[in-house]
């Protein structure tokens, strides 16, 4: 059975709470049980959040360890993290597919959210879907 490393960088802890309007009313445990939902029988799916830039990278270290494929959202660390985008590219190098994700389309914000320095090591990018940007990612990776 694969399994799907689904990560989520800062203040994402904080969903339900942070900023309704952009990001919606669920939580991330409603997220962790719409992943697990989503992946129904096809793969074990691990839900994860951290506001700390080194664990991440451990993060991404141990889904190239594992052989593991990973939905990325890397929150603010998207637009300035060359360490987070350094660790990306091992995983994507290591024949592993890395979606980056995100809730709100950061296109469509503030100009600094219009870079990523993730995107161009990632495998695609989805963005502006809410939640269902996760979902997509995940048949994604379960459908090709
Ligand atoms: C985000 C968009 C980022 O610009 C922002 O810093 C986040 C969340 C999203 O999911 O829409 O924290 O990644």
């Amino acid at each position: 059975m694969p399994h799907i490393l689904v990560l989520n960088g800062p203040n994402l802890g904080r969903l339900g709470v942070r900023e309704p309007d952009v990001y919606g009313a669920l939580t991330l445990v409603d997220l962790d049980n719409s992943c697990q939902r989503w992946a129904t029988d096809r793969a074990t799916v691990e839900v994860r959040q951290t506001d700390n830039e080194a664990e991440m990278i451990g993060w991404l270290h141990e889904a190239v360890d594992r052989q593991a494929d990973v939905v990325l959202n890397p929150a603010a660390f998207t637009h300035y993290s060359y360490a987070i985008r350094d660790a990306a590219a091992m995983v994507t190098k290591g024949g592993l597919r890395l979606i980056e994700v995100h809730i709100s389309n950061p296109y469509a914000r503030e100009e600094f959210r219009h870079l990523s320095v993730v995107g161009p090591v990632a495998t695609g990018t989805i963005a502006g879907f809410g939640f269902n940007s996760y979902r997509l990612a995940i048949s994604a990776i379960l459908d090709s």
